[in-house]
């Protein structure tokens, strides 16, 4: 290569690796950047970064609303249907579930959809909220939960029903406990006195409460027009499910760019023995703590003190947050027995029960996915790198997928999207993937029953 050439690829290289450290200084870093013309920068950076992002997505998905007339959330938000991954070239389903892992990865077959999906703004990462909760909690609160750096990026039409329904172990003869509203800390007294006991109001106050966090703060280094006073447990876990809010894998090298993690809800958490999509914490309150000492600041400690952490002072305060959450029941279902299971008896939809025969039998959910809950609480990799080459998906991280814990499935109709990134839209996604990713050359038929089963759980 002429020595020219070669100038210009390295000169490429290190105005690239610029870049993008230069993207991430925070204002005052080393510069004389005010924080204002930092976030002019932020913000015109912000509109290139979302049209890329949105153009990815684009490819991924076929985004378009196809609201079931018949299959809704448990307080009627329609399900969205149909497999939205989109195929990558003119193969049908069926002929990429004929191939085998290597085939599929030789000839860059497996769909983009199916790879880990990215932060939209990968270098900053950070926690994002939909627009449906942002508008609420202004209107509500009076707090602005809106960026300046990134907006989200998945249709309200794919997200969960909101505000979602809270029904509490204790008292199921209520039903919806939060009675239809966004609870916060101007109403939660009012809905929950005399339902709850002192200790587990105080900790329901607690997670309602917003703590300074990496992206929401007080001080300049912030992603907000305003200085904020932070985020709640219950802005993301919103009425004890969840938001839709994505957050960044605190990872353990600083400028590393960021996995994407969608909130998983705290319905029936209490029954989960691993917490955390890796299964790397034994419970509620260590995670509860986890959240707000490192989760929240990126795992950086350094950023977590100049930005006024909140660290539980006594122990009793992650006590009390557990107290309530302890408490947080999965949705109502109505056409399960005891044992978790469709009884033939007493069912007469026959598609849900020939998907039942399959979940337990040929397409071999029930392996990880136990009743009652359905899940095993142990952690398994999925191997899902085995289908594509690492390096080929949109996101810069291209992280690998490794062990993650089996979701719970019970009221998985209220919680797309699905996986840990969130990278599926909905349940018929998830069948796809599944058939696919364990070889289970279902029907088209079978694909139908199992999710007529997923709906009733
Ligand atoms: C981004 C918004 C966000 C906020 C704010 C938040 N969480 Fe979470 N929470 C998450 C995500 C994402 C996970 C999954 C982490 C993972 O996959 O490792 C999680 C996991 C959990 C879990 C484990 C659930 C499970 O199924 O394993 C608990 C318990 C929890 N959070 C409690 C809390 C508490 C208590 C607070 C407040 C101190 C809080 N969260 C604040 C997003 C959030
Ligand atoms: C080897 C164990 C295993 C088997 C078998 C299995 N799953 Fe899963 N399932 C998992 C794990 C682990 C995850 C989480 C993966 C992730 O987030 O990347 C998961 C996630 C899911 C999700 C998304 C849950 C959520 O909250 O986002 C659905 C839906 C699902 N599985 C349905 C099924 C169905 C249907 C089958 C049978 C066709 C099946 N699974 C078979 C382990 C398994």
């Amino acid at each position: 290569m002429p020595e020219k050439a070669l100038e210009t690829v390295l000169g490429g290289f290190v105005l690239l690796g610029l870049s993008f450290v230069g993207l991430s200084m925070s204002p005052g870093a080393a510069s004389a950047e005010s924080f204002e013309e930092f976030k002019t920068r932020m913000k015109d950076a912000k509109v290139l970064a979302m049209e890329r992002h949105l153009k990815a997505l684009d490819d991924r998905y076929d985004l378009s609303d196809d609201a079931s007339k018949t299959m809704t959330m448990t307080h009627g938000k329609p399900i969205q249907e149909g497999v939205r991954v989109k195929l990558r070239e003119v193969v049908t389903w069926d002929e990429l579930a004929e191939m085998s892992p290597e085939e599929i990865r030789k000839q860059d077959f497996f769909p983009k959809g199916f790879m880990p999906l990215p932060h939209p703004n990968p270098t900053e990462g950070g926690i994002v909220f939909s627009k449906t909760l942002i508008e609420a909690v202004e209107e509500q609160e009076g707090r602005d939960l809106s960026r300046f750096d990134v907006s989200f990026d998945i249709p309200e039409r794919f997200q969960p029903e909101f505000p979602p329904p809270l029904f509490l172990k204790t008292r199921p003869d209520l039903g919806d406990v939060s009675r239809s509203r966004l609870i916060t800390l101007s109403n939660y007294r009012e809905l929950f006195e005399g339902i709850i006991n002192a200790e587990q109001l105080e900790g329901l106050r607690l997670l309602l409460t917003p703590f300074p966090q990496q992206q929401f703060n007080a001080t300049e280094d912030r992603r907000t027009e305003d200085p904020s006073p932070g985020v709640a447990c219950f802005d993301c876990h919103v009425n004890g499910h969840t938001s839709a809010a994505i957050q960044s894998a605190s990872s353990t090298r600083p400028r590393e760019p960021s996995r994407r993690i969608d909130t998983p809800s705290l319905r029936g958490v209490d029954i989960q023995r691993l917490f955390g999509s890796q299964g790397d914490m034994k419970s509620i309150e260590e995670r509860s703590e986890f959240e707000l000492e490192t989760a929240y600041f990126d795992g950086d400690a350094e950023a977590a003190k100049r930005k006024d952490a909140h660290i539980p002072q006594q122990a009793d305060e992650v006590r009390l947050m557990a107290e309530f959450q302890k408490l947080i029941d999965f949705p109502p279902a109505p056409k399960l027995d005891a044992s978790g299971k469709l009884d033939p008896e007493k069912n007469d939809d026959e598609a849900a029960l020939r998907g039942q025969e399959l979940f337990f039998g040929k397409a071999r959910c029930a392996t990880c996915h136990t009743p009652p809950h359905y899940t095993d609480n142990q952690v398994h990799d999925l191997k899902v790198e085995q289908f594509y080459r690492p390096g080929i998906t949109t996101s810069q991280a291209a992280p690998t997928n490794g062990p993650i814990k089996t979701p719970p499935l019970r009221g998985i109709k209220d919680s797309p999207p699905y996986l840990r990134d969130g990278r599926l839209l909905t349940l018929e996604d998830t069948v796809e993937f599944f058939n696919l990713v364990l070889g289970l050359k279902l029907t088209k038929a079978e694909k139908k029953d199992l999710l007529a089963f997923l709906v009733t759980l």
